[in-house]
């Protein structure tokens, strides 16, 4: 035992440690829970008692020289720190890790479906690659409208029937022939159309669609819904609808918010005006709801789309489209919202 105490003693006198872990593994070797000195020590029970006075002495010299040695190590890497300071507090309580937040996008999605929701909307959805039924036809689109043109329509080449959509009202048309009226839906989703990518046109973007069909709806119906909408997400108490067209509401309508004028950016984004387009809507047309299965004589409805990103842009005042699809974190983490 006295020849191994003393071959170790030269060991770790020699030993070399290159950088913090391997000083640790050093320390394991020598002075951890299972190393060689609580083997020593163990061994050291079975001692005769008249050999116990020198050997004790020779372990203890074989322990000094261990922790000189590792302090030496330690101080070489610049370390400094000994072993009594590295120790580890369990109780203390963990750092909180950096958690995510959600896209703007989705906090605003999530925003306005949950304000239909509360007037007994239902979400829905439908598929990103559509037939042209779904998508034109079935919405009433003339043949020759330019909206099916190639500058805006992305098709898919195996199948020249199919496109990725170009508006969520192509769900309109599924909800349509799937259920029966009444209908109160929401439908939330991607869209794409084939634009030059800049800070005010995207290739693809986000819509939500509304769809309301029962028994004797009217527009003074769907101008209450949009008022209440137009009050509960923007705070704004005006709105009005202008004329406007769309193959499949008659009458149709974009409205607009009051917004004011009450800051120089209210000049810029308002055109001066004091108003704000928000959206797209207007009573299905009679077509619209035939061409799906539906009674125009039995039941009317309007319908409304608008596009997030644009909202978006209004809460948050961003001002390049493209912000919102280049998962840049130094963008995103100014949106700690988590709900
Ligand atoms: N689909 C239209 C667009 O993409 C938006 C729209 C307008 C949807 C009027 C509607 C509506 O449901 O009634 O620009």
């Amino acid at each position: 035992m006295q020849e191994k105490i003393n071959q170790y003693i030269e060991e770790v006198k020699a030993a070399v440690a290159a950088n913090a872990a391997e000083i640790e593994q050093l320390r394991i070797r020598f002075a951890g829970r299972k190393g060689i000195l609580n083997d020593l020590f163990e061994d050291f029970k079975q001692v005769p008692n008249e050999q116990k006075k020198v050997l004790g002495a020779e372990l203890n010299k074989l322990k000094t020289a261990v922790q000189a040695r590792l302090e030496e190590l330690q101080a070489a890497i610049g370390g400094g720190a000994t072993s009594k300071d590295e120790s580890l507090d369990l109780t203390r309580p963990a750092g909180t890790l950096p958690a995510g937040t959600r896209h703007p996008l989705s906090t605003v999605r999530r925003e306005i479906l949950e304000i239909f929701e509360r007037i007994g909307f239902t979400v829905a959805d439908g598929p990103e690659i559509e037939d042209d039924w779904h998508v034109f036809s079935g919405l009433n689109f003339p043949p020759e409208h330019p909206a099916r043109d190639m500058q805006d329509t992305f098709f898919i080449e195996k199948d020249p029937d199919m496109v990725l959509r170009t508006h969520t009202s192509s769900v309109q048309v599924r909800m349509m022939e799937n259920s029966k009226p009444p209908l109160r839906i929401v439908m939330p989703g991607r869209v794409f159309r084939n634009e030059a990518i800049s800070s005010r046109a995207h290739c693809q973007f986000h819509q939500i669609e509304g769809l309301y069909i029962d028994e004797g709806v009217s527009f003074a119906d769907m101008k209450q819904t949009l008022l209440y909408f137009a009050q509960e997400f923007f705070g704004k108490a005006k709105i009005r609808l202008r004329p406007s067209y769309f193959p499949f509401t008659e009458p149709s309508a974009e409205m607009d918010v009051y917004w004011g004028l009450n800051s120089e950016a209210d000049y810029r984004i308002t055109k001066g005006t004091g108003w704000l387009e928000i959206l797209g809507c207007g009573m299905v047309d009679p077509n619209v709801l035939k061409a799906s299965g539906i009674d125009p004589e039995k039941y009317s409805g309007f319908a409304f789309g608008m596009g997030i990103e644009r909202i978006t842009m209004l809460r948050y005042q961003i001002d390049d489209l493209r912000m919102y699809f280049e998962n840049d974190v130094r963008f995103l983490k100014q949106f700690n919202q988590l709900v």
